[in-house]
């Protein structure tokens, strides 16, 4: 046998990187034959026309790698797409990735922009992925904390975070998992900060339509001025109800976007073939009604479980997008949000995540984040369940 080294390990990175409460409240939801609310999957229904022509893309032989920034009719219909919504303008030659979902645009990005040790400073309640892709990459994430249930940036806490090794600030709007849509006021003043510290704003757009009481989505690519330094990521994960077929997109200055996808190219080579074809039929040919029925959909579902939130005494911080709800979840037994969690799991068959997933500093036992992108028969089953709950 060889001579005993320390070689054999997992890197220093790994133990950091924990499973994801989210995952595993999902395993024990699955054991147990219960409803979860606990990931963002959402089993609504996926448009035919975007089904069908993966279909028949699959059928056509689209079998294979495409261009490695992806097909350049999806491009251009994300730039179409950008125009119209996002108030974005971008070439689709040059500033148009489509990724493997918006989890590997946010990966190759920081991949092609930073440094090990680099500084980015994000908001709390925060979105796990995005606080592990900068830690794996050896970054320091610096969560700034926004006011509890009112969800409001204290802007002088904003400012005190940055400093001379941060590199950029991470926004999500419509927010996972508090729901929060940044106001054009807002994010004017986060695009003040940007330009005056020289930072890069990486924004994660995925829940764009997703927006309740008449809200609207903000880009802040479309801010003046902030075109250069803004890193605009989204995807179809969510608009389509496609989780499962990694369809994601990034836009950026062509000084940053060739970079990118090389990394993107070197993890991932291009997003599945097939799926871009869907894809591009889904962006061509559903009208802009489907997007405003989606928010009339989920303001609905969001409705449904609020009330029973309500009801049961967990008072929820009413989302004003995206698709999850937080709520205080102080009155069920246990110490901890985790063993809350669990309880409120082994008594009522509902799966939600603990708090702390999505917070820093001991912040969040109190509180347990649940999804309503469910199909209203569950997500009735869910509220029934909840109502009934004793404590
Ligand atoms: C804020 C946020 N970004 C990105 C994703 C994942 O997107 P994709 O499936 O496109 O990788 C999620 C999924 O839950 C999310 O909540």
């Amino acid at each position: 046998m060889g001579i005993a080294t320390e070689k054999l390990r997992l890197s220093e990175i790994s133990p950091r990187i924990m499973q994801s409460e989210i995952r595993s409240m999902t395993v024990e939801c699955d054991r147990l034959g219960g409803v979860n609310l606990a990931q963002g999957v959402c089993d609504t229904e996926v448009p035919s026309v975007v089904i069908e022509s993966a279909i028949k893309a699959i059928h056509d032989g689209h079998n294979i790698y495409t261009r490695m920034d992806g097909l350049t009719p999806l491009r251009e219909s994300i730039a179409r797409k950008m125009a119209h919504y996002n108030g974005i303008h971008v070439d689709p030659e040059s500033e148009v990735l489509v990724t493997s979902g918006a989890t590997a645009g946010l990966y190759a990005a920081c991949l092609a922009l930073f440094d090990p040790g680099d500084e980015v400073v994000l908001f709390e309640p925060f979105y796990g992925y995005h606080v592990n892709t900068l830690l794996s990459l050896r970054m320091q994430p610096k969560a700034v904390p926004m006011a509890m249930h009112t969800w409001e940036i204290d802007f002088g806490v904003l400012r005190a975070a940055i400093t001379p090794r941060t590199r950029a600030i991470i926004v999500n709007s419509p927010s996972n998992p508090c729901g929060k849509v940044f106001s054009r006021a807002e994010f004017e003043k986060i695009a003040a900060l940007a330009d005056e510290h020289d930072l890069f704003l990486l924004t994660d757009e995925i829940y764009e339509y997703f927006l309740f009481d008449g809200r609207e989505h903000i880009s802040p690519a479309s801010l003046p001025g902030m075109a250069e330094r803004t890193i605009t990521i989204s995807g179809l994960s969510k608009t389509f109800s496609i989780t499962g077929w990694r369809i994601g997109y990034l836009a950026a200055d062509k000084r940053w976007l060739g970079s990118i996808a090389y990394f993107h190219d070197l993890t991932y080579v291009c997003a599945p073939t097939p799926f871009q074809y869907g894809s591009v039929t889904g962006l061509v040919e559903l009208p802009d009604n489907f997007y405003l029925q989606l928010a009339t959909e989920y303001q609905a579902k969001r409705d449904m479980l609020c009330s029973a939130l309500q009801d049961v005494g967990f008072t929820p911080s009413i989302p004003q997008g995206a698709y999850y709800v937080l709520a205080d979840v102080s009155a069920v037994p246990g110490a901890t949000a985790r063993e809350k969690a669990r309880n409120l799991l082994a008594q009522t068959g509902v799966a939600g995540v603990a708090g702390t997933a999505f917070f820093t500093g001991g912040r969040g036992e109190e509180i347990m984040r649940f999804c309503f992108a469910k199909r209203d028969e569950d997500l009735q089953r869910a509220c029934d369940a909840l109502r009934s709950y004793r404590i």
